[in-house]
């Protein structure tokens, strides 16, 4: 969609949420008013800019590897907390350049990119021409100032049988409520990647007696989320944790507004297009902030994310947006029963296009391992409320129709081993699925391994009440706990294992981190079993 096809975007916001056109030319001229994304600049250059200080205070970051290319990004801003970061709206030429060595002496490639204001002077370098599972160096030079050197590699070759990989995912990562010490911990592993599993920022104003306070109101316009962003880049830990490897990134719901759906809000009487309006500035400085590739370059309201990265022959990582193209939450967004409207196979958590793009994804995998990199629980779990056992509607169990049909497709094409990652809900789960997990006498097809927050909830717990209970009622459910921290991946031909890793208190810098459990799965043999 370009900036001034608006009877396109007109047709699309009519899709997503049937509106009038009264309401569409109301926001229309909001619509088109924002900072269309230019690829290339259209005013000035700065080829040799000066600073008044330095412009890499935001990091550098590396993601979406394949076997010979990976993303290098940064954003410059002098002053990142007030808008324009203290940059003048102009484009400014960037210099980059990729090693063998960490000292730089060995430079394998270079090149320019143009940090635009339309971009909030960001950089998406697309390095390519590298060798299959190799570590190189990378860094940026703006002006005579030059970036820190940071760490990244590619994928080993398509047809590479690698013996291992090894990686974290993590989630949820409120900055008010806690520190991200999880990331100095895994920054000690020896990752290959770390997989963020969504909820990067947190959309609301900032509130009083909490370990750290947003900036700024509650995030509606394009600055409030750039500045957002930039406050949640500003942690330390954070950027070493991307200045140590490749990322690969999803969002869930806060990088928009809690619990949206679609073009639909969570917040009654929000007419569709104001969320759509909201939406688009959202992705956007998502985008300017993630080392993503040019097809997840926004276009408005839609943004493609869904994708997928492949470590050889050992693993396919298939990372599934849940939030853009699903339908509404059934029954209101309550907790509730899978009643008729939990189960209307007419609701879709994925929309038709991402879930064909997965069937033919899982069909063509030559992977050991098949993972679903996705935000919100699989597991059908009914859980205590005021009402009696009840599933959560914003969970798959409120789109069980497709829910059921996804783990069907997996046990009747017999998908190899497959695996599923979840972030959102800042608890740890271990869960094996059935086609229906209400019917503990029929197979485990796969295994769900729900990672808790790195800081969001601030200090939890290490179990749930009434977890005997959640038990007896869920036989799926292997492991539940609720305290912060992130989840380690060691992955091999024959074995997956899982470590939940937890830092012990979050809101003192430099607490120590502990294992707290750990699962594995054999290949070919569905299930988890505790070490
Ligand atoms: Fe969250």
């Amino acid at each position: 969609m370009s900036d001034l096809d608006l009877t396109a975007l007109h047709e699309f916001a009519r899709r997503e949420g049937g509106l009038s056109r009264r309401t569409f030319l109301a926001y229309s001229t909001t619509l088109a008013a924002l900072p269309w994304l230019a690829e290339r600049s259209e005013g000035a250059v700065m080829r040799r800019a000066t600073f008044a200080g330095n412009p890499f205070r935001l990091g550098v970051a590396s993601g979406d590897p394949t076997s010979t290319g990976v993303v290098l990004w940064t954003r410059l801003a002098t002053e990142p907390l007030i808008p324009g970061g203290g940059l003048p709206p102009e484009a400014i030429e960037v210099q980059w350049e990729i090693a063998d060595d960490e000292a730089m002496t060995k430079v394998v490639r270079r090149g320019t990119a143009l940090a635009t204001p339309q971009l909030g002077h960001s950089v998406h370098v697309e390095a390519d021409g590298l060798k299959p599972d190799r570590w190189y160096w990378y860094r940026f030079r703006a002006g005579d100032v030059e970036s820190p050197t940071a760490r990244t590699r590619t994928m080993p070759a398509p047809a590479a049988q690698p013996d291992r990989l090894r990686f974290a995912f993590a989630s949820c990562q409120h900055y008010e409520t806690g520190l991200f010490t999880a990331y100095e911990h895994m920054v000690k592993d020896d990752l290959d990647l770390i997989l963020h599993l969504g909820d990067y920022i947190y959309e609301d104003e900032g509130k009083p007696d909490k370990v750290r306070i947003h900036l700024g109101k509650e995030c509606e316009s394009l600055d409030d989320y750039r500045l957002r962003y930039a406050q949640y880049k500003s942690d330390p830990l954070l950027q070493a944790a991307h200045a140590r490897c490749p990322w690969l990134v999803t969002w869930d719901d806060h990088e928009v507004d809690n619990n949206y759906a679609g073009s639909a809000s969570a917040i009654k009487g929000v007419d569709s297009l104001a969320l759509l309006a909201r939406r688009a500035n959202a992705y956007q400085a998502y985008y300017e902030t993630m080392p993503l590739r040019r097809p997840s370059i926004p276009r408005g309201p839609r943004m493609r994310l869904y994708r997928k990265a492949s470590f050889g022959r050992l693993a396919e990582l298939l990372i599934l947006d849940t939030r853009q193209f699903r339908s509404d939450q059934a029954n209101g967004d309550k907790p509730a029963d899978l009643n008729d409207e939990a189960l209307d196979p007419k609701r879709t958590m994925l929309g038709q296009r991402q879930a064909g793009w997965l069937q033919s994804s899982l069909l063509t995998s030559t992977a050991t391992w098949n993972v679903l990199a996705q935000q919100v629980m699989m597991a059908l779990v009914k859980r205590k409320r005021e009402a009696g056992m009840l599933y959560s509607m914003d969970q798959w169990a409120g789109y069980a129709a497709e829910r059921i049909k996804l783990v069907k497709f997996l046990a009747e094409r017999r998908v190899p081993n497959p695996i599923v990652l979840t972030g959102d809900i800042h608890s740890n789960w271990v869960n094996d699925l059935r086609v229906d997990d209400r019917m503990p006498e029929t197979p485990v097809v796969a295994t769900e391994f729900v990672g808790t927050s790195i800081s969001s909830g601030g200090n939890g717990t290490s179990a749930s009440k009434g977890l005997e209970q959640l038990r007896s009622e869920n036989p799926g459910v292997r492991y539940h706990d609720a305290q912060r921290g992130y989840v380690r991946c060691t992955v091999t031909p024959g074995i997956w294992r899982t470590d939940l890793v937890e830092v012990e208190d979050i809101s003192r810098p430099g607490a120590p981190a502990v294992e707290r459990a750990s699962f594995i799965v054999e290949a070919g043999k569905p299930g988890a079993q505790a070490t």
